[in-house]
Order: structure tokens, then sequence, then C-alpha cells
């Protein structure tokens, strides 16, 4: 999609989309455009309505849509990501925006957003049916007297350009997603975003020690892949360290899972935000420094699989003795905290992943839950999620909870085999890998990276903490 930001709508024909904070009495149709009255029992920017009309001389078709009294960032990004989700063939190569002055500007990024992500389909292997809309040759005019708007909309594009990838990663079946798969992509993607990208194969991992990691990969035919990303920026104060959860399926293992197993494709939902974020970081060339770290496995079920009372050694040393193989994401995100925090030595350092059903059952799929031991980050994390609606909620991770995960035969075991606490009790799993580190946070996304929708009959991914992260660096 192209963006044009023109200052008078005068000649344009096509699709017009004008957005209305909500009024006492009738709107105020902008100026320069067709002159049409709506009556306020028709239409008055009511929040989620919308209303159609066409007008055959100017050759023009206007959508208004209502924002409600007081417009927030993700109910604007969803009501324009509805139209091009949901009313396709009203759209040609040409649209126009029309944004009025007494509309926040951030408010036109979501709007943009919105438009874009709204382009996504899933029906990624379809051959029957109509062929998908080529929305790469449209042309997203805005009318608007905003100084920046160009900027503003072109950041708005690099938010759900970063989403549509995240969106795809999760939704593309895990027979494609591999984890070759994504360091493929993270290659291509570093190559074409000025990022730096390595990847260890099994034996690469061997020879590193990423012993955790190598004991959920050695039941799987495909090659795991502990992929690590480098983004350098010359104005840079901080160096932030990311980690994502790739489990490409879960089966659960030997501890094979007897419920929801066909959801698990979205087990990589912790690497596809990360990897997300990255395009994201780079496109927007943020003045930081930040080094991710994916490792990628499958949880398959194979003679070889890991065996429940397996004892198994770490990246950092510690030995781990397996009472679940189904508790296989904290095993290879121990590795890959110790690693980055060892080789790295990042600022702070932040995971996500879809890590526990307890998570899911603590806040549904409303927010995800956090857990950190640096108060200012949680904060900040939590004013950034509120902001676009992706929020997150601290849970405690108090030492009380460590006992929990004692082994008597090494030095921590995977699961304390109780049916209580397994957010907090594999948060604190997690902690013990990473080296008294100041300032962790941890962020369980197991509900709210994959889930219904109305843009969707089968359950999708939300590409929930790409945008969230963007804001945190932004803020911080
Ligand atoms: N991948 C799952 C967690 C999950 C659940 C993700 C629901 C997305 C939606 C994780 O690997 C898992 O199996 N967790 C177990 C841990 C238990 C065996 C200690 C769980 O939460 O039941
Ligand atoms: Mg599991
Ligand atoms: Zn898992």
């Amino acid at each position: 999609m192209k963006i044009n930001i023109i200052n008078t709508a005068n000649k344009f024909k096509g699709l017009v989309l004008i957005p209305f904070v909500e009024v006492e009495g009738t709107i105020n149709f902008p100026k320069g455009l067709s002159k049409i009255e709506v009556s306020q029992n028709i239409f008055s920017g009511k929040k989620d309505t919308q209303f159609i009309i066409e007008d055959k001389t100017e050759e023009k078709i206007y959508i208004l849509l209502g924002l409600g009294k007081t417009p927030e960032y993700h109910t604007v990004k969803t009501a324009f990501r509805r139209l091009t989700a949901k009313q396709e063939t009203l759209f040609s190569e040409q649209m126009l925006l029309v944004f009025s002055d007494g509309i926040d500007a951030d408010l036109l990024e979501a709007a943009v957003s919105g438009l874009w992500l709204g382009t996504y389909r899933l029906g990624h292997f379809k051959n029957q049916g109509t062929a998908p809309k080529n929305w790469d040759i449209t042309t997203l005019s805005i009318l608007s007297t905003q100084i920046n708007a160009r900027e503003i909309a072109e950041k708005g594009l690099k938010i759900a350009n970063a989403q549509l990838q995240t969106f795809k990663l999760v939704d593309l079946p895990p027979n494609k997603v591999t984890p070759e798969y994504l360091a493929n992509w993270a290659k291509k993607t570093g190559k074409q975003f000025g990022i730096s990208v390595k990847s260890f194969d099994r034996k690469k991992s061997e020879k590193e020690g990423l012993k955790a990691f190598l004991a959920v990969a050695q039941g799987s035919q495909r090659e795991p892949q502990f992929i690590i990303m480098k983004y350098r920026n010359k104005e840079a104060s901080k160096h932030i360290g990311l980690v994502g959860k790739g489990v490409t399926f879960d089966t659960g293992g030997l501890n094979i899972k007897t419920a929801g197993m066909v959801h698990m494709k979205c087990d990589m939902g912790g690497a596809a935000c990360v990897l997300g974020a990255m395009q994201l970081i780079a496109d927007l060339q943020l003045p930081v420094n930040v080094t991710a770290v994916v490792p990628c496995v499958e949880n398959a079920v194979d003679n070889l699989s890991f065996l429940p009372s397996d004892i198994i050694g770490s990246y950092s040393g510690k030995t781990i003795e397996i009472i679940d193989t189904d508790a296989e994401g904290r095993l290879i995100l121990a590795d890959g905290l110790s690693y980055i925090i060892k080789n790295h030595q990042p600022d702070t350092v932040i995971d996500f992943a879809t890590l526990t059903g307890s998570a899911v059952g603590t806040f549904g799929y409303e927010c995800a839950a956090l857990f950190s031991n640096d108060t200012a980050l949680s904060q900040k994390l939590q004013e950034s999620g509120m902001a676009i609606n992706e929020k997150v909620w601290p849970l405690p991770i108090w030492d009380a909870y460590k006992s929990e995960m004692d082994s008597e035969i090494a030095d921590i075991k995977n699961f304390h085999g109780k049916p209580f606490a397994g957010a907090i009790t594999a948060a604190k799993f997690l902690e013990a890998f990473t080296e008294n580190h100041p300032s962790w946070a941890h962020i369980d996304i197991a509900g709210t990276a994959f889930g219904d929708s109305e843009f969707a009959k089968a359950k999708h991914a939300t590409a929930f903490g790409v945008h969230l992260l963007i804001k945190l660096l932004e803020n911080l």
C-alpha cells in the first residue's frame, strides 16, 4: 500500500473514509467534499457505527466511521481493520482517508495500521474460491493538515507489516513453520532490515552446551535452531535482550497432551513476537541496541524423546530433573536466558512465551501474565500495554514459591507436580537461569498469542507483544 498525502479532495474518485468523533447534534461533513447532510438519527459518530453513501455525480463512495466520544488507539485500529477485512468489495486501487484536525495524530497511525492489518486472510492454502485481492497496488491518499501525516502513516504501515509477518508465522501449520523455517525467516529478514543473524543447528548447539534446549529437540527429526539476532544503533544508550519460546509444535512429548493439542502450532508465539518485533525495531531504526535469542524446537513423541524422570544438563551448568515432558518451554527458555545473559550482557532481558495453561486459567484471554524483579520495568510494560490494548498484569515471584521446584536428585525440577500456581512456579524455574540479572521480565502469553476474534472463524494469531515491545522501547 502506497501512502500519498494530499491537500484537496476535489479530483479524487473512489472510496472516501471519514472517521468521526461522536457529537451531540449533527456531524459536520468536511469542507471540499460533497455537500451531504447526514441526520443525527442516522449517524452521529457513535462507537462501532458505520454509514455508507454514494455520490454518483462526484464518483465518490463515503464510509463514515463512528469512533465514539473518546476514541482509543485500539478501537480505532479495529474499526479500520474491519473495513478492509469485511468490506473488501468496496475497495478499488484508490482510497482516501479524510482525517480532520480534531482527531489525535496517534489515531492516524492506528487507522492506517488497522487498514493494512485488515488485508490479512487466513486461507493460505486454499486453491478454490476467488483469488486474494492484491492490496500491494492500492494507494491510500490522506487528506490531513497534520504536519507529519506522512511519517505517522508510514509508521502505522510498518507496525502492521511486522504484525502481519507475526500472524503468518503463527498461523501457518507446523509442517511448514519448522525451526529451520524460522531460522531462514530470521536470516532473510535480517538481510532486508539490517540485523545480523546466526543460528545454531543440533551439532553446533551440542558444542555450545545447550543441553536443556537439546533435550527437548531430541525426539524430533526436525533440526532444532537456536537463533541469535543483533540489531545495533549508533545512538543507542541501552542494550535490551529478548528471548522468545519457539516450540513449533507441542505434542507434550511422552507426557502427551490429552486436550487442546490441535492448537499447539501457536507454541512458537513468543518466537514470532520477538522475530516480528526485531523486524519492526530495525524498520523504525529505534535508538537502542537489541539482541534476541530465539530457541526453536519441536516437542515430538519418538523412541528418542526425553523421558519423565530423565536428568538433563543445561547451558548454565545446573542439572534438571524432568517431571513432565510437557513442561518443555521453560527448558528451552532456561538455555536462551542464560546464553543471552552470559554472552551478551544486556541491561534488561525480556522473554515472551506461551508457557502455561495456568496463565490462561488466571487471566483468560484478556491479558498476559507478567513477572519481573524490576519494578520500573514492570510499570513501563503495564503502561505501554494499556496504551494499545496489549495488556500485561503482574503476578508475584516471591521466594516462598521457590522451594516448590526443589528436586531431591538434581539442582531443580521442571514441574512441581501440583495443580496450583502453575504460571508462578514456571516463572520461578526460569528465574533460576537468569544469573541473578537485576532487570528481567517474563511475559506468559499463553492466553493472548492466539485466539478468537471477529476476524475469523478459526483461532488465529494476534501478534501480541510486537507493538507492546516497541511502545516499551520508545518509553525506556
Ligand atoms: N505450550 C504449553 C502451554 C500452553 C497452554 C500454551 C495453552 C498455549 C495455550 C506448555 O508447554 C505446557 O504444556 N504447559 C503445561 C505445563 C505443565 C505440564 C507443567 C501446562 O500449562 O499445562
Ligand atoms: Mg508443553
Ligand atoms: Zn509448550
